[in-house]
């Protein structure tokens, strides 16, 4: 690898309108692959698949809250083993352009900043606030000596570096900040690499700085001719380059599936790459937000970002070449040689079930358990930043102070639910307060009746606000007239519970009582013979969390959609008999069989026809608009 260092050399040659690869004219044809969202023992069948359509590059963001889950403490283990992934792309003959933020977008949690930063709650993120250069400074000083090594003329595969991420559409539009940003990423990684930057078109005026390479990005729907004029602008001489040309586009839970027709995506990196510009296709593998990863954007209302990242990539989100695929390898092939090699038949897959689900409990029934240190007291409720939730869920508990006979108005004024919340009534489901959807249930309730509220992190915003986004009761209740205060707050670490692999029954200190609200549902079972991938189905269930052998698989909503399966790739299953085990926490209403299905195909299409919001509750009060696909 550390051969001829010193000969190797990447850059921008302005006389010419191009790159030079050891001073040879060069230029990329990139797709963009995130090693987060895909398990690792398969990132080398991804990274093969995308050189054997043609591309010779590949564009990675490094979310920092991946990374640093606690300030100070790092992980780069298993799937977080970045170094082991700049590897596999070496192997497959790839070159890396690297987006380390320290904001990504890339619709995951809060962009990628770390939800510690905001356990000072003051702190604006992505501008010269000394508190947020503090945090990114000492990221920064851990990760980019990490990359130094594999820079292009160090004898790495990295030939570029993103300075943060569509910088110009936010609305700080800080320059000290990211001049900041320019200084450090010189100062750790020297003056040989080059640094670029990535905008919309509308970006580009705050998102482009002097010494940083001015790129843009846009879809096949937009008008090529005139953003490359507009980039030249802040760019006059040099490679075009688009560093996000959109294959597809993502999926926000109860809207459509996001398709994007295959002519319009070849024709116009057809017309990209006639021009001699160097383009970087986002996503040609989406993958996976499993877990609680994925983010949320808000327009006009809070829309969180679906659990399948599939993006309708020319990759699937399990692995396999789309004809979406073989058309842009036919493209790429009219401009430079595709490698020769077979293409690895798609992956197997396997159907299995009806399995039936038994009841474990309903989760109030495991808060011991769930949370071993007890909760945290105070007057007024704390937001999860506050008590160090990161992710996931916390229980708000209070006592009704005075018998409430008549049903009674229960809201949190300022649309303060973020993002759900599943309320109790000793111990009996209640409903559901959701921000900007719906505001307002009804209560009856004696005097010391168990009021409890299960809020539920939906995924940090991750693009079009610059205000910070709290997670839980961000406001007190209201019962009646009454301010509700005298809290207990129970974070809940759900996820260790349900590594445990014996039967959660056995827990159980009172018997459940309600057939309806967040409920904890298992089964175990094996796997004759080998295993394949596979897509789980839960037709009848409402909304939850599902976990299989301890692997938080992500959110499911089978009621909202269009989401309706849930990829689970083969190596999280045991092969040859052995059991598995699935766990659901269903959060609101189960059907009456408590059956899951696994199907050998996905289905990531079926919104009750578009119509599910104006089908919710009357008491919808959130003023929201047609949705507008921009910015990214
Ligand atoms: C990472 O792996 C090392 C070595 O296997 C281990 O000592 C360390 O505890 C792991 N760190 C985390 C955060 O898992
Ligand atoms: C958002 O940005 C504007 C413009 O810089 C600023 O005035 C405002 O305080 C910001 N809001 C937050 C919550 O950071
Ligand atoms: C694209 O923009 C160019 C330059 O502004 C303009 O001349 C052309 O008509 C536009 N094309 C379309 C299809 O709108
Ligand atoms: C959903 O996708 C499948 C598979 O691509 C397709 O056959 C079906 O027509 C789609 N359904 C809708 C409602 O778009
Ligand atoms: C969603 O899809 C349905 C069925 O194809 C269609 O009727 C509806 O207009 C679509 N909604 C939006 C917002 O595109």
């Amino acid at each position: 690898l550390l051969l001829q260092a010193d000969t190797r050399s990447f850059v921008v040659d302005r006389d010419h309108d191009r790159f030079l690869l050891d001073g040879v004219p060069f230029r990329y044809v990139s797709g963009s692959l995130h090693y987060f969202r895909v398990p690792r023992v398969l990132w080398a069948d991804r990274l093969y698949k995308m050189r054997l359509s043609g591309l010779n590059a590949i564009q990675f963001y490094v979310p920092w809250n991946y990374h640093e889950p606690e300030p100070g403490v790092y992980n780069f283990n298993g799937s977080r083993d970045l170094i082991a992934f700049l590897n596999e792309a070496a192997k497959a003959n790839m070159f890396v352009i690297l987006r380390p933020g320290p904001y990504i977008c890339a619709e995951w949690d809060m962009g990628g900043l770390p939800a510690w930063l905001l356990r000072k709650p003051k702190i604006h993120l992505r501008t010269s606030d000394p508190d947020f250069l503090a945090a990114v400074d000492a990221w920064f000083q851990v990760l980019l000596p990490k990359i130094h090594p594999w820079l292009y003329h160090n004898g790495g595969n990295i030939i570029s570096i993103q300075v943060e991420n569509e910088y110009g559409s936010y609305k700080a539009c800080d320059v000290i900040y990211l001049r900041h940003l320019a200084g450090l990423f010189r100062a750790l990684l020297g003056d040989q690499i080059l640094l670029f930057t990535t905008d919309g078109p509308e970006g580009l005026k705050c998102g482009s700085l002097k010494g940083l390479y001015t790129t843009v990005d846009f879809g096949p729907a937009d008008n090529m001719t005139k953003i490359f004029a507009l980039l030249r602008k802040y760019e006059p001489h040099g490679p075009l380059v688009n560093s996000e040309y959109y294959t597809g586009w993502l999926d926000y839970w109860g809207q459509n599936h996001s398709t994007r027709g295959i002519p319009a995506v070849t024709r116009g990196l057809e017309k990209m790459l006639k021009l001699g510009a160097s383009v970087n296709m986002y996503m040609f593998h989406g993958g996976t937000n499993f877990g609680y990863w994925n983010g949320a954007d808000e327009k006009g209302r809070f829309l969180p970002i679906t659990t399948s990242y599939d993006y309708d990539a020319p990759i699937s989100e399990a692995g396999d070449p789309t004809p979406k695929f073989f058309a842009l390898r036919n493209s790429i092939s009219k401009f430079q040689e595709i490698p020769l090699g077979p293409l690895p038949p798609p992956s197997p897959k396997m159907m299995l079930g009806p399995l039936t689900l038994n009841l474990d409990g309903d989760l109030l029934a495991f808060l011991d358990f769930l949370c071993p240190h007890g909760p945290i007291r105070s007057i007024l409720p704390m937001t999860f930043e506050a008590v160090k939730q990161d992710h996931g869920f916390m229980l708000y508990r209070t006592y009704l102070t005075q018998t409430i006979f008549e049903p009674t108005l229960f809201w949190v004024p300022n649309n303060g639910v973020h993002d759900r919340a599943y309320v109790m009534v000793d111990g009996v489901f209640q409903g559901v307060l959701e921000r900007n959807m719906k505001h307002k249930l009804f209560l009856t309730g004696k005097l010391g009746a168990k009021l409890d509220m299960l809020l539920e992190n939906m995924g940090r915003l991750s693009f079009g606000s610059n205000s910070s986004d709290f997670k839980g009761l961000l406001e007190p209740p209201i019962l009646g007239q009454t301010i509700l205060t005298q809290w207990l707050m129970f974070p809940l670490q759900i996820d260790k519970l349900v590594k445990w692999w014996f039967p959660l029954q056995l827990l159980q200190r009172a018997k459940s009582q309600s057939p309806s609200g967040p409920t904890f549902y298992s089964t175990t079972f094996p796997i004759l013979g080998s295993v394949g991938d596979t897509f789980l189905y839960l037709p009848g269930w409402t909304k939850g969390q599902v976990w299989i052998n301890g692997f938080n698989l992500g959110r499911y909503w089978t009621k909202r959609g269009p989401q309706q399966t849930l990829y689970v790739p083969r190596p999280l299953l045991f092969p040859r008999g052995a059991l598995n085990k699935i766990t659901l926490l269903e959060l609101e209403k189960v059907p009456p069989q408590p059956q899951i299905h696994f199907l050998d195909k996905p289905i990531l299409n079926s919104t009750l026809g578009g119509t599910y919001l104006s089908s919710l509750s009357a008491d919808t009060e959130g003023a929201y608009e047609p949705m507008k696909l921009s910015g990214h």
